[in-house]
């Protein structure tokens, strides 16, 4: 009796802007526009093996446990159905080192879909704890800031690690972000290593002020009051240097009435904010314009909040 094939079940999972100013690895949103591919099957060979990586011009690593997505399904395999088997094709379509949860959107593509092939129904949280399992690997820390809303959508603060936490945030619907990715790296490990081991009193007092002020502003869907909290006096300045002509690209979309401006993530990416479609269209040109003038010339695009990591196929190839 020949055997029916197994479906490869497809998932998507979108990049996020992390930290959103004072929210340094604790708040990130998921936006629509971007984000990674995973498929997976089951199969009857226990452990993980990767059959086809695209979109990375052959740079990951193809050993199971070297790459986030095969990762986080080792590990989901370990905690939640020992002796499975998965094999995986990951189709990237973010770049890395991008500061846009580039390595996270791949565990959490991973695990959506293998979640779904082992028939397990594991929650928001669980999901997310497994992915943070991918982050320690990609940059040596477990922040959750990129994967939780990679899995979740929408912005979500994350108030505690142990036990994880994840708190859905609203967002105001006229909230448009430029994102602009220069032609240029940052190894998420070597912005973390330029941060302070130590910050002033006054500067976190400050910090945590306009973070409370962020969620309420969010709750409030008042977009001005966002931008007002959207200031990162502790890791933006530390980081600014690793992104050539960061800081007149922020000067000049804060002239030209950003809302806000900052960092995604461990950048290079920049977002920044307006209030309409139109609006964030004239930041990225202008962003684009001083980072060209930098000799750093990258991609951006408009995008607004969208949902988070989904089955998007089940395929029989
Ligand atoms: N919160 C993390 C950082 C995100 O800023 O280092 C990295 O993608």
């Amino acid at each position: 009796m020949s055997k029916r094939p197994r479906p490869w079940i497809e998932a998507f999972a979108p990049a996020t802007i992390s930290n959103l100013g004072p929210g340094f690895d604790c708040l990130g949103l998921a936006i629509r526009g971007a984000g990674d591919r995973v498929r997976v099957r089951r199969q009857d060979a226990p452990g993980v093996v990767i059959r086809a990586i695209t979109g990375d011009r052959g740079r990951l690593p193809t050993d199971p446990e070297e790459n986030t997505a095969s990762a986080v399904l080792l590990e989901m395999i370990r905690r939640f159905a020992p002796g499975a088997g998965l094999e995986l094709e990951l189709d990237k379509g973010l770049p890395l080192g991008s500061g846009l949860g580039s390595s996270g959107a791949s565990a959490c593509a991973a695990l959506v879909a293998g979640d779904a092939a082992l028939g397990l129904g594991l929650g928001h949280t669980q999901l997310v704890d497994l992915a943070r399992e991918g982050e320690r690997l990609a940059c040596g820390t477990a922040h959750p800031d990129n994967v939780a809303p990679s899995i979740v959508g929408g912005v979500v603060l994350i108030p505690n690690l142990e036990p994880l936490r994840l708190i859905s945030l609203p967002s105001p619907k006229d909230m448009w972000i430029a994102v602009y990715t220069p032609g240029c790296e940052v190894a998420t490990a070597d912005a973390r290593r330029v941060l302070p081991r130590e910050v002033p009193l006054g500067a976190t007092v400050r910090q945590a002020a306009r973070l409370g002020l962020l969620v309420h502003a969010l709750h409030q869907g008042d977009l001005t009051l966002v931008g007002e909290a959207i200031v990162d006096e502790l890791v933006e300045p530390a980081r600014a240097h690793l992104i050539p002509g960061f800081a007149e690209a922020k000067a000049a979309a804060q002239e030209a009435g950003a809302i806000a401006c900052s960092i995604s993530g461990a950048g290079p990416t920049t977002f920044a904010l307006a209030g309409s479609e139109e609006r964030a269209t004239a930041l990225l040109d202008i962003l684009d314009e001083a980072f060209a003038n930098h000799g750093v010339a990258g991609k951006g695009w408009v995008d607004q909040v969208g949902p988070g990591a989904r089955v998007t196929s089940s395929l029989l190839h």
